[in-house]
């Protein structure tokens, strides 16, 4: 799938393999955040990046509790526990015990491989301890239940997260977040300072340095009154870590296009404008697949006489590219600091070695040793591979 983050999986794989023997905690990768009105095109956006079907959308305030969205890389073969963190305990397994397959094939009675159709991914929920849902469907439904569980049925909003983990062999380790659109007025259940509310809610999470901020404004609205843009320039004013999202393209008077905000004219972003077209009510009524609705966005873009000459600037595939590019940056500034840690580490490793003396029998400890030495000079070699390719590695 060209428009998910795949690119760097085997990239962002290695790194945290390296920085977990060298105990750097983590690559500690941003956040991303969408922010925007509601029914702007946020949950949209996000499923899009993931490349999945799974969260709820629609009209009207869908999303009202905030989403804590973590994938996670599994391979076959990995050995579960070692890759996950959280959930392990409450299925009963010791380190090392089970791999993917062996879970997969007590799930599904069968041995699964990559392009059977079924399993390799699966979703559980905080609150949901040790439950597997296979079925993206079901994600979203529950998503919807424990919504409507702690933020009521009636259109309240609840500041409490949902916290879904994703495990699939085609998804990067990486963290979003999907928050309730702002709204000004409230309605049903929903109270008189709601405004304040979801704003303070959205401040909460898109003020972390840490976080990458897809602020989605719709384009048949006035981009002045993005309330977005508004809230992201509170947190980001230099407008560093903010990237302006255009969604409903398709949606804007007949004669009138955005070229001038897509190419930078009217409001300054460091990381600039992206125009989308995501699926739209009747699409998602329909269930168009997410692949077919990318396949229009992208003739959507060739064809249109104001945008086809920036077509390749356009759309989700150049969205995702744009983060593959970013998370890639961020991961070259914590190169010099991973690669220092290394090299302490190896020092000390080498010292320990030379105390043994060249003449001892080489025993069980002394091979670890070894290894660990041989295993950071592959690992020293193979950041100076990707620190010396400071080209577009996600294209
Ligand atoms: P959210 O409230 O910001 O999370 O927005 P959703 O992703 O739930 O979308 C709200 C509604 O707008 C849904 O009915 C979508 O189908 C529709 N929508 C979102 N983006 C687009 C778009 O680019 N074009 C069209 N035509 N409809 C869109
Ligand atoms: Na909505
Ligand atoms: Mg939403």
């Amino acid at each position: 799938m060209a428009a998910a983050l795949t690119d760097l999986i085997p990239v962002v794989n290695k790194l945290q393999d390296i920085v977990s023997t060298t105990n750097l905690t983590d690559l500690d990768l941003p956040l991303l955040t969408t922010v925007g009105s509601q029914s702007a095109g946020k949950s949209s956006v996000l499923e899009n990046i993931v490349g999945k079907d799974f969260l709820p959308r629609g009209t009207g305030i869908v999303t009202r509790r905030p989403l804590i969205l973590q994938l996670i890389n599994v391979k076959p073969g990995d050995a579960l526990v070692t890759k996950t963190t959280g959930f392990e305990t409450d299925l009963g397994l010791q380190p090392g015990e089970k791999t993917l397959e062996d879970h997969l094939r007590e799930a599904h009675g069968a041995t699964p491989s990559q392009d059977n159709g079924f399993g390799l991914e699966w979703g559980e929920f905080l609150h949901m301890p040790g439950k597997r849902y296979y079925s993206f469907d079901n994600i979203r439904k529950e998503i919807e239940n424990e919504t409507a569980r702690i933020a009521g049925k009636n259109k309240g909003i609840s500041r409490i997260p949902i916290n879904l983990k994703v495990y699939s062999p085609n998804v990067l380790n990486l963290t979003l977040v999907d928050l309730p659109g702002l709204t000004k007025i409230p309605i049903a259940d929903q109270p008189t300072d709601i405004e304040r509310q979801i704003k303070n809610l959205i401040l909460e999470y898109i003020s972390k340095p840490n976080c990458i901020i897809l602020a989605i404004s719709p384009a048949n609205v006035d981009l002045v009154n993005s309330e977005s843009l508004k809230l992201a320039r509170q947190v980001d004013p230099q407008g560093k870590r903010t990237i302006g999202i255009l969604s409903k393209l398709d949606l804007m008077d007949h004669g009138t296009n955005a070229l001038d905000i897509l190419t930078g004219k009217v409001y300054p972003l460091k990381l600039g404008f992206i125009g989308v077209v995501n699926r739209s009510q009747q699409d998602i009524s329909t269930n168009k697949p997410l692949d077919e609705s990318l396949r229009s966005e992208e003739e959507f873009f060739q064809n249109h006489p104001a945008y086809k000459t920036i077509a390749s600037k356009c759309g989700t595939s150049y969205l995702a590219k744009t983060l593959n590019q970013i998370l890639m940056n961020h991961i070259r500034e914590r190169l010099p600091d991973i690669k220092a840690k290394l090299n302490t580490l190896m020092g000390q490793t080498e010292q320990e070695l030379a105390t043994y003396g060249d003449s001892n029998i080489v025993s069980k400890e002394d091979r670890g040793s070894i290894i660990l030495t041989l295993m950071n000079k592959f690992a020293s070699s193979f950041i100076n591979s990707i620190e010396g390719n400071s080209s577009d590695i996600s294209t």
